[in-house]
């Protein structure tokens, strides 16, 4: 599904270069439910940007179902991320005067086609993450395992074929983690193929396989079974 070959990311800001990703290669198949762990500043958010479409590299193809996301302008771009990726980021990222429903919704509104079935679809990814009764809540109204929920069903809204998550437990406690984690091996289950990143060991437990990076290389890659 993903393939990385040769992916580089270098930051150029006036004169000073930085770089980042010294050269990726990766496969992730689909249904691979992959941790990405490394010490702060080794470039895990940066591939994860990429991965999402929310980045572009300097050097190097990704390609996502067989397809080169390098040529692309932004707007094919866009195309592919609201077609194929949910993100979650560490801070749930969710407009604080909309209620669960039209966080959820949102991703819809700006796509092409709005489903005809949205607000059922919308309903039932909230009775999956097992807020229901939750629905009309805000996010000041959540706790913040609650609001992470709420962004989660918000990333599958559109069926992506990738679900991608930055530090997703990095701003929630021990029992909020437990149940995100909880969430996030159902979903591998089910069949999602995801992609997270983070610090803590416990949480890369649930993964089936973890990459490690230093330096923007990756460094290890380890199949566990489940
Ligand atoms: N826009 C930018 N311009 C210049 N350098 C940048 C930019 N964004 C990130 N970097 C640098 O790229 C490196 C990797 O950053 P990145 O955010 O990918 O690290 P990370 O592995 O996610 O770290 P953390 O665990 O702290 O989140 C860092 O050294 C950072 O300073
Ligand atoms: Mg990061």
């Amino acid at each position: 599904m993903i393939r990385l070959e040769g992916l580089e990311k270098t930051y150029r800001n006036g004169g000073l270069e930085t770089r980042v990703l010294q050269g990726i290669d990766l496969t992730v198949k689909e249904g691979e439910f992959v941790a990405l762990m490394g010490s702060s500043g080794t470039g895990k958010s940066t591939l994860l940007n990429i991965l999402g479409c929310l980045d572009v590299p300097t050097g190097g193809r990704y390609l996502i179902d067989g397809v080169e996301v390098g040529g692309m302008d932004d707007a094919e771009r866009s195309r592919v991320r609201n077609e194929k990726i949910g993100f979650v980021f560490q801070q749930f990222h969710l407009l604080p005067r909309a209620d669960a429903l039209a966080n959820v919704l949102l991703p819809l509104v700006y796509s092409r086609n709005y489903p005809k079935d949205a607000r059922e679809r919308a309903r039932g990814l909230l009775g999956l993450v097992g807020l229901h009764d939750r629905m009309h809540h805000t996010p000041g109204q959540l706790s913040g395992g609650q609001q992470q929920r709420v962004a989660i069903a918000r990333a599958l809204v559109n069926q992506p074929r990738l679900l991608l998550a930055d530090e997703p437990t990095g701003n929630l406690d021990r029992a909020s983690t437990t149940e995100i984690m909880e969430l996030f091996r159902r979903l591998h289950r089910a069949g999602n193929t995801i992609m997270m990143v983070t610090h803590d060991e416990d949480v890369a437990a649930s993964a089936s396989r973890v990459l490690r990076m230093s330096d923007g290389m990756i460094v290890a890659d380890e199949v566990r079974q489940p």
